[in-house]
């Protein structure tokens, strides 16, 4: 976690900033109210001004002042990160620059295949204004009623189509963004193929505020599948998950969108949580599958072929196919709802590794026994983007234990499972952040598993970008 780096900002700059955004622009730090919130409930942002820019001039002009003056801003995007990236949690001198004024879908161009969007549009808008033109916008989350596209892009987010379309970064053609120095970096291009140098849309892509604001971006659209195939699967282990999605890409080729890992314990929290929602697979199962399929008509039973195959090899005990969108919905509510039904059950390790695909079961397996020699009785629920090698631990208490009796009676519990789950993730090949980034949660976990060149350059770039150390500071590197 980060120790302070935000100088006090001075009445005057303070000044300056309402000036740039007219009263509209700006709001007291009493009033905030989601700004301040993180979705887990860990931590608690401070700041000393929100403002909500309108324009990337203003943008600029907010990030000149702050340059001038060595004062310190956070980006704040849809507020939906989960590692503080978004928060000042330890002072109260920072400049909080929300996009949400920023919310206008500039254009549609259906022969460049793209849709130019402002930071601050919701994700779920973005869809729609996609939908309405015959098109689809891939990226995907249980978040994407909230979460903006400009938090999105800086945190290179992944969510749950990424084995089709890949993640934030690979859905972006071109970013519109504010540089540390006020500048403004103006390459909203379609261009798909552009070899001149650095690419800065990279680097700014997935750089979580620390290298500029993301203002705008040139994102990439894709057609509509005719016909969409969705099942739950009852299975016996992640490795049967693998097996399965083998199987199923011989009969369907790269058409799964979507392979999502539940577990037994998962689908019995989320049906408890939540009781209007029920797991349609009738016999209980330790593992279960989300799979997802999108194609030309025919492709559902195409899938009904290939699960069938399935069962004869003994690789699935269980299956439901979605008939309809509702029972689709509900499959992906079942899904959806996880991580709110981990948050109520008291989870308090969520985490986010990755490792390769063929290393995916034994992660898990050793995952699970090095969280058990810790405590033997917490409930681990291991689920996630199987077919990506991002499975999320949610470490929660005994049953009938609450969480604060039980983390005051285990202190130290919660970092020595986080480091549990980091090594393993590690010595099977992996990276401590597969989606959710570094933020300020996690920069002492990048220092100490970073390939060192990879963080030296890191920080060198940092340096070279933002002498000033102006932009998110405290995320990423401390
Ligand atoms: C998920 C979030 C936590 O996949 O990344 O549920
Ligand atoms: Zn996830």
């Amino acid at each position: 976690m980060s120790g302070s780096q935000f100088n006090p900002p001075g009445a005057q700059l303070l000044h300056d900033i309402k000036r740039v955004v007219g009263d509209a622009g700006w709001m007291d730090v009493t009033d905030a109210q989601r700004h301040f919130d993180d979705p887990r409930g860990r931590f608690k942002g401070r700041g000393c001004l929100i403002v909500m820019p309108d324009k990337t001039e203003q943008v600029a002009a907010i990030v000149r002042a702050c340059n001038g003056a060595k004062a310190g801003i956070v980006p704040y995007s849809g507020g939906t990160g989960v590692v503080a990236g978004q928060l000042s949690i330890d002072s109260d001198n920072a400049v909080i620059l929300s996009l949400e004024r920023m919310n206008k879908v500039r254009e549609v161009s259906l022969d460049d295949g793209v849709i130019i969007a402002e930071a601050g549009c919701i994700l779920e808008n973005i869809h729609n204004a996609a939908l309405e033109q015959g098109m689809m916008f891939p990226l995907s989350m249980a978040s994407k009623g909230s979460c903006c596209i400009g938090g999105n892009l800086a945190t290179n987010a992944g969510g749950i189509q990424v084995l089709r379309y890949g993640n934030a970064r690979d859905l972006c053609l071109g970013i519109e963004a504010v540089l540390p120095c006020g500048t403004i970096l103006s390459e909203l291009s379609p261009l798909h193929k552009n070899n001149t140098g650095y690419d800065l849309r990279h680097l700014l892509i997935g750089s979580e505020g620390t290298l500029g604001i993301i203002t705008a971006a040139s994102l990439i659209l894709k057609p509509v599948d005719p016909e969409t195939a969705t099942a739950l699967l009852a299975i016996k282990s992640p490795a049967h998950a693998l097996m399965v999605y083998k199987a199923i890409r011989q009969h369907l080729g790269d058409a799964t969108s979507a392979l999502e890992l539940m577990s037994g314990l998962g689908l019995d929290l989320v049906t408890s949580m939540f009781p209007t929602l029920r797991n349609p697979l009738e016999h209980g199962s330790d593992w279960a599958l989300l799979l997802e399929a999108t194609g030309p008509l025919g492709i559902g039973e195409r899938l009904e072929t290939a699960l069938t195959d399935c069962f004869e090899n003994n690789l699935v005990l269980d299956a439901v196919v979605a008939r309809s969108q509702s029972q689709r919905d509900n499959l992906w509510a079942l899904r959806e709802n996880t991580p709110e039904a981990n948050r109520m059950s008291g989870a308090f390790c969520n985490s986010d590794t990755s490792v390769p695909i063929s290393e995916v079961d034994a992660f898990i397996n050793d995952t699970n026994a090095a969280i058990a020699d810790i405590h033997p009785d917490v409930r681990i629920n291991s689920y996630g983007h199987i077919g990506d090698g991002n499975i999320h631990h949610n470490v929660i208490p005994p049953a009938g234990v609450a969480k604060a009796e039980f983390l005051t009676s285990n202190p130290g519990i919660i970092d020595a499972v986080r480091m549990a789950i980091n090594q393993t993730s590690h010595r099977h090949g992996g990276s401590i952040s597969a989606e959710h980034g570094i933020g300020r949660l996690k920069t002492r976990d990048l220092e100490a598993f970073a390939d060192k060149a990879r963080y030296d350059a890191i920080r060198r770039i940092k340096v070279a970008l933002d002498p000033n150390n102006i932009m998110n500071p405290g995320v990423l590197i401390n």
